[in-house]
């Protein structure tokens, strides 16, 4: 069983202190950064880019866990890359050739994830899912912080533990959206082994992240 890593997403951080609010999760025990890039046009919403990115990793020896929520996606795969992207998530509706894409991530010697939205059938990537290192199963359409967990993606958790198992796989599975501390533990027992989380981190206990992330964690 691999060890439970939360990834708290700066999605809702104070965008303008953005240095500072890396550093408090860092000493609050977080795993890894989970970096919502939107562009406006894959999502209804527009975030940060790579000139960000770049600024913050000087600032952290974190992990950047950067989810691309943009299309196309492809020709900017590098320039996260060299932003300091560790982890590169993509969504399979925003390239022409998701093998292309995986193939890029990897030849820059990143980590691979591939996201699924709700409504996006573990079929999309089952033929990709031996050379990548992460699935990111959306609980919420993607865009937006604060939105309600949608229960019923917790079976494409089950089916893709099931898959790794039988086949002998070894990807993370992390779940974004929604995860707060009353289903944490269903995403935790679903299969799931990283929780990604941004309101329930950041707002919760009179915003007492440590607090927050050990709570998630322990579940
Ligand atoms: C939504 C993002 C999620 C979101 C999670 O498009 O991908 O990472 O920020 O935030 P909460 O935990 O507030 O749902
Ligand atoms: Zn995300």
């Amino acid at each position: 069983m691999k060890k439970i890593q939360i990834s708290p997403s700066i999605l809702s951080a104070d965008f303008g202190q953005l240095g500072i609010e890396i550093k408090r999760l860092e000493d609050a025990g977080a795993d890894m950064i989970h970096v919502d890039v939107m562009d406006g046009h894959f999502v209804p919403n527009l975030t940060i880019g790579p000139p960000v990115i770049k600024a913050l990793k000087k600032q952290s020896s974190m992990i950047f866990d950067v989810h691309l929520m943009i299309s196309p996606v492809h020709k900017y795969i590098e320039a996260y890359a060299d932003a300091g992207a560790d982890i590169i998530t993509i969504h399979p509706e925003a390239t022409d050739d998701l093998n292309l894409s995986i193939l890029k991530i990897k030849e820059l010697n990143k980590k691979v994830g591939v996201s699924l939205n709700p409504e996006t059938k573990i079929d999309t990537i089952i033929e990709h899912l031996k050379k990548i290192d992460l699935v990111l199963i959306m609980s919420v359409n993607p865009g937006f912080g604060g939105q309600k967990f949608m229960p019923e993606v917790l079976e494409k958790v089950k089916k893709l533990r099931d898959i790794k198992e039988k086949q002998e796989l070894n990807f993370d599975i992390e779940i974004d959206g929604g995860i707060n501390f009353d289903n944490s533990k269903t995403a935790i027992e679903a299969g799931a082994n990283i929780l990604v989380s941004g309101t329930t981190i950041f707002k919760s206990n009179n915003g007492d992240i440590k607090k927050n992330i050990e709570l998630l964690r322990s579940k």
